[in-house]
């Protein structure tokens, strides 16, 4: 069960750096949480930073074994994460979306952030460190990140974090089962239904190339599927593709 066991700091760098410094030391159970208070070097995606005041968010990592899973598979645990974080901001928000490959936007802001590190063993993924960022109780942002938002600014109210981190762990938990139980047509289907931008036509840029396209679907392995104005079906992997505006 994730969230069984929730391990919190007041303090550390980064929650998975932290987990992965554990994981070396000692096999935990699976589903343990590590939660900071405050994460003194959170990281993102592509050697990104995350912000996140402290006290005011939910900074946490997850560990799983997900060992039936070969590491072509992966893609479904940024799928499963997405979805976990959708179920539960959407009843509080709405118009939450799934920006490809695991952000969570409100409208055209985003409002949480995931990074996942797999470590394989052979073919098959050996443990899974899911790294989950929310903005929950923050209103004013001073990094460069270029949208942030939270629950707080959308909804004008205080969340309590340790309500927020138990209901968020059973949505994970109901999202993980579904990969467990093998249920990938479910989670295909959700995680495209909930894409941001999918079906529709917007700009994007790739190297400096600027096209106008909509966004049809995913391959196997998580690459995202575009179509052009003139037909022409274009693939991209992440860091490949930009969205613009
Ligand atoms: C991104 O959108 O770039 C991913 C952000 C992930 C942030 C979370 S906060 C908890 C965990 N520990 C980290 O250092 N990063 C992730």
């Amino acid at each position: 069960m994730i969230g069984n066991q929730i391990i919190i700091k007041k303090r550390t760098g980064s929650t998975n750096t932290l987990a992965s410094q554990y994981l070396k030391e000692k096999e935990l159970p699976e589903g343990t949480v590590i939660r900071a208070v405050e994460q003194s070097a959170g990281r993102g995606h592509r050697g990104n930073s995350w912000e996140s005041e402290p006290g005011k968010n939910l900074t946490f990592s997850v560990i799983l074994y997900p060992d039936f899973l070969e590491s072509h598979e992966q893609f479904i645990l940024s799928k499963m994460v997405s979805l976990a974080l959708y179920d539960y901001l959407d009843p509080l928000l709405k118009a939450v979306r799934i920006k490809w490959p695991n952000d969570i936007y409100v409208n055209n802001d985003k409002i949480a952030g995931i990074l996942i590190e797999n470590s394989l063993l052979g073919s098959s993924l050996d443990y899974s460190i899911l790294g989950i960022g929310v903005n929950v109780n923050q209103t004013i942002f001073t990094s460069d990140a270029p949208n942030p938002t939270s629950l707080k600014i959308v909804t004008g109210i205080e969340t309590d974090l340790d309500r927020a981190l138990n209901d968020l762990c059973k949505c994970l938990n109901s999202r993980y089962l579904q990969v467990v139980n093998r249920d990938t047509a479910s989670i295909n289907q959700d995680y495209l239904s909930r894409l941001y931008r999918f079906n529709d036509f917007y700009l994007y840029k790739t190297g400096a190339q600027l096209f106008t396209a909509k966004i049809t679907g995913l391959d196997p392995y998580g690459a995202i599927i575009l179509e052009t104005e003139t037909g022409e079906i274009r693939q991209f992997r992440f860091g490949e593709l930009e969205y613009v505006i």
